[in-house]
């Protein structure tokens, strides 16, 4: 697909311009409509995506793949730990390798910068399939589903209750960007970090979206669109776990708390999901649940995304 974005890097959100952003769900929309009739375009011939894994997946390993697949390329799955970084090879040598032989890397790291270094490195685009600063593939997924689901993106009210991680930093940039009006609901050690919430007034000055951040998980419920939230210890969180466990109790994202939204409020989870801690069951697989549909759209923008950049 002929586009400004060929070449470009995907590390965060706050890189892409709103017009990329809704380039990419044209796209998007494209390239699902025509999987859903059974056309899969091979847009990707002949072409090589490298997938570096510092930590483990199911989504995004399994949906990049398929994409690469559909697209008549081929997905290289490679384990940071059978890698030579292991033995201490630097991410930019690494980089200025296997963009080489590659034309696009996709990667999930601890360190953000890690992508960075890569991107610097890398001849090839780099993709960031989750740091622990942010996760653009996830956001861009989240808001394509709110559209599909709602027809529209701004003016509506997203809230994401618990842990200011890496998924919040996502939707605050997306959601700035796009003129959503973003409340987050959590604890105040666990906010997101300045540099995040300066941005986001940025983008919300322009959008004429907005972040609000509330300490009571009600009030930020209260009347949302989109009730959002995301496991309470993310990966390389483990040693904090017990602390996290209390802390986050009271942002449990339940029946009780979802009836502070609207009443045609849906209700989103980038999985993992810790079913009876960060969310209930009765939630997860109650009615206003579009978790599993939002888990599919992870392919379908992937494609796109892929499809452009590449
Ligand atoms: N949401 C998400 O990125 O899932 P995985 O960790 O399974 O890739
Ligand atoms: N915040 C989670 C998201 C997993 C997809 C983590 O980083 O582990």
């Amino acid at each position: 697909m002929r586009s400004e974005l060929k070449g470009r890097d995907l590390l965060s959100l706050r890189d892409l311009s709103r017009q990329e952003i809704e380039l990419i769900f044209e796209a998007t929309t494209e390239l699902k409509t025509l999987a859903k009739m059974g056309h899969f375009p091979k847009l990707l011939d002949g072409k090589t995506l490298a997938m570096v894994f510092q930590k483990t997946s199911t989504r995004t390993r399994v949906s990049f793949e398929v994409a690469m697949a559909h697209l008549g390329g081929h997905a290289l799955f490679l384990s940071a730990n059978d890698l030579q970084l292991r033995i201490g090879e630097t991410i930019l040598d690494t980089a200025r390798v296997l963009g080489r032989y590659v034309d696009g890397i996709m990667a999930r790291v601890f360190a953000h910068q890690d992508v960075v270094d890569l991107a610097e490195g890398s001849r090839a685009p780099v993709i960031n399939g989750l740091s622990d600063f942010t996760h653009p593939c996830q956001g861009l997924t989240d808001f394509y589903t709110i559209l599909e689901h709602k027809g529209k993106l701004s003016g509506l009210t997203i809230a994401y209750v618990g842990d200011g991680n890496n998924v919040a930093n996502s939707l605050i940039f997306g959601g700035t960007l796009l003129g959503l009006h973003v409340r987050l609901g959590t604890p105040s050690k666990y906010r997101p970090p300045d540099e995040v919430l300066k941005k986001a007034s940025e983008f919300a000055a322009i959008s004429g979206g907005s972040l609000e951040i509330f300490e009571d998980p009600r009030k930020a419920v209260q009347d949302a669109d989109v009730v959002y939230t995301d496991t309470w210890v993310s990966m390389g969180q483990e040693k904090e776990k017990e602390e996290r466990l209390k802390v986050f109790k009271p942002y449990q994202l339940s029946t009780d708390l979802l009836k502070h939204a609207k009443k045609d409020a849906i209700v989103m989870h980038c999985l993992p999901a810790h079913r009876g801690l960060e969310i209930t069951d009765e939630v997860m697989d109650g009615p206003q649940s579009v978790i599993f549909d939002q888990a599919e759209n992870r392919l379908h923008v992937q494609k796109a995304i892929l499809a452009l950049l590449l």
